[in-house]
């Protein structure tokens, strides 16, 4: 495994493996790798011909008042993951690199980014969209791989990849749980053991609501709302949000539509965590 932080010299390695006709993945990521991470490392692995993993904590990306300075950094460990998931290169840029002092470029979507994290995060999406665009045009891949747990995000990246006729196909990968079905975060490591179990809220709401749309039959807003009960009803769980809508645009949906996607973010102490599911009305 090759581990490289120069961009062109990323890209001249791309661009050998292009040349022998390889198909090429990437998976880009902010280190502090954990299952969810190495599962896109998989899932590329399983079909493409040279695997790049990108590692690096977008400083643009993250909001003044959030965690960008204690973002974990876990750069040893994040290696060996990448290594025994049979990465062949990982990206490691330094900030200075992707960013140079007179850099004024960005990269927006402009509506979907309003909605739920993009509201919630103002500027979150354009770092997101931002560096998403330049990791592709070092690695210049023909899949890229992202996770459902960041449901919005990927419906982004999608979206700017359509926009902008990359040709790349985006792939989508399921969310990894613990065993009790929190949602693997790098942020869970700061969750104190009371509010570990607190979090188990928002899993719990999303079940129900699948539950209640296969179940029941209750309205997309019925389901939201007790949703929205259960959550804010847990002690010590600050509610964001909690929404049933179009799984592709993220607008409010009809009553009982044939699928929609639930989606919850709240804050537990200085942790704020996010979670999804898909929801199939019957
Ligand atoms: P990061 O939070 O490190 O996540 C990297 C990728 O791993 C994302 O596509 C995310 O959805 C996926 N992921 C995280 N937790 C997961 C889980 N439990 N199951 C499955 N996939 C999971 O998302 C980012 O970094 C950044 O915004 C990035 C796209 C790298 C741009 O800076």
């Amino acid at each position: 495994m090759i581990v490289e932080a120069k961009p062109n010299a990323v890209r001249k390695l791309v661009q050998q493996q292009r040349s022998r006709g390889a198909v090429v993945g990437v998976v880009p990521t902010m280190g502090a790798l954990h299952a969810g991470h190495v599962s896109l490392v998989e899932a590329a692995r399983a079909s493409c011909d040279f695997v790049v993993a990108t590692i690096f904590v977008n400083p643009t990306q993250f909001g003044p008042n959030e965690d960008f300075g204690r973002y974990p950094r876990t750069l040893e460990d994040d290696l060996s993951r990448c290594k025994n998931a049979d990465a062949d290169l990982v990206f490691t840029p330094d900030t200075s690199d992707m960013y140079l002092a007179d850099a004024e470029t960005t990269v927006r979507v402009n509506k979907l980014t309003t909605k739920l994290e993009g509201a919630m995060r103002p500027g979150h999406f354009d770092g997101v969209t931002t560096i998403v665009a330049k990791l592709f045009n070092v690695t210049v891949p023909d899949r890229a791989y992202f996770g459902q747990k960041d449901y919005q995000q990927q419906l982004v990246i999608k979206r700017m990849v359509r926009d902008l006729d990359w040709g790349i196909e985006v792939v989508t990968c399921p969310i990894i749980r613990e065993p009790d079905g929190l949602a693997m975060s790098s942020r869970n490591r700061y969750l104190s053991p009371d509010d570990r179990q607190r979090a188990l809220a928002l899993q719990r709401a999303l079940r129900f609501a699948a539950d209640r749309a296969e179940n029941s039959g209750d309205s997309a807003a019925e389901i939201q709302a007790q949703m929205r009960q259960m959550i804010s009803s847990t002690d010590g769980v600050e509610l964001d949000y909690a929404v049933i809508v179009d799984s592709e645009t993220l607008e409010n949906v009809d009553d009982r539509p044939a699928t929609a996607t639930a989606l919850v973010a709240a804050k537990l102490g200085k942790t704020r965590l996010i979670d999804n599911q898909i929801l199939r009305f019957r």
